[in-house]
């Protein structure tokens, strides 16, 4: 039974079958889901889907591509969804400089305040950082991410980095990219890093693994990251499930 700790099941690539498919992974033997808010109408959404199904948790914030819609009211309702009882994360937050837009001050600001509200609510957090490693490592020493504790989503930078994340405490999400071709320098970070500091996460309905790459992925596509983490540590596939299951556990608090 596998727990897939980031997935947008929201997403509209899911609108025709959603409930099929739900059905079925829960089925095949997912155990649970969390799915992750990346802005204020998909944390919305991610809400109504842990409503519906009992065994999908939640995480609430805003993606720093989308922080410039966010207000103070906005930050009041996002206090509030955090106090339900099956929302267990603040995310995915952070910064990412792929794009030029939102400008770097305004991602930096509202990293800043979704972590002190993580902090506030007590809650891990779930991060994204894309092309800006050196300043998602300053604002989380500077906020004392150590004390949030949390999870560096789609880890994406090289060994070093991992160390400094890994340092204070973080795990580290591993999904599909660790089976691609050009998925080497993950493939080292999981060899370099610590199994008690790895959860498996699809961040579908992106990022199918090999075989399926570039197909609309889902949790049950985790078999074949599993099984490429087993090759890399040397542990057998239910031992990489089991250890990683309860790093979610002890992650997510539930
Ligand atoms: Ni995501």
């Amino acid at each position: 039974m596998i727990i897939d700790t980031h997935a947008h099941y929201d997403d509209k690539q899911f609108d025709e079958d959603r409930e099929q498919v739900l059905a079925h992974l829960f089925e095949q033997g997912i155990e649970r889901i969390v799915n992750v808010g990346a802005s204020i109408e998909t944390s919305k959404s991610t809400i109504a889907l842990t409503e519906q199904y009992d065994r999908i948790w939640g995480a609430v914030g805003v993606h720093p591509n989308e922080v410039e819609e966010l207000n103070e009211a906005h930050m009041e309702w996002l206090k509030q969804a955090c106090s339900l009882e099956k929302i267990i994360a603040v995310g995915e937050i952070g910064l990412d400089y792929y794009y030029k837009e939102p400008e770097r001050s305004i991602q930096k600001e509202w990293f800043d305040r979704q972590m002190a509200l993580a902090k506030e609510v007590s809650l891990p957090i779930i991060i994204h950082s894309r092309d800006a490693a050196a300043d998602t490592a300053d604002m989380m020493k500077a906020a004392n991410a150590r004390d949030i504790g949390g999870v560096i989503h789609c880890f994406s930078y090289g060994k070093e980095m991992a160390r400094e994340f890994l340092d204070m405490g973080f795990y580290l999400g591993i999904g599909g990219v660790v089976t691609f071709k050009n998925g080497k320098k993950l493939r080292e970070v999981v060899e370099y890093a610590p199994i008690e500091q790895l959860v498996l996460e699809t961040d579908c309905p992106y990022l199918s693994p090999e075989p399926h790459r570039g197909t609309r992925n889902m949790s049950l596509n985790l078999q074949y990251v599993v099984n490429q983490i087993a090759d890399i540590k040397k542990m057998s596939y239910a031992d990489v499930v089991a250890q990683t299951n309860e790093n979610a556990r002890r992650l997510y608090r539930f």
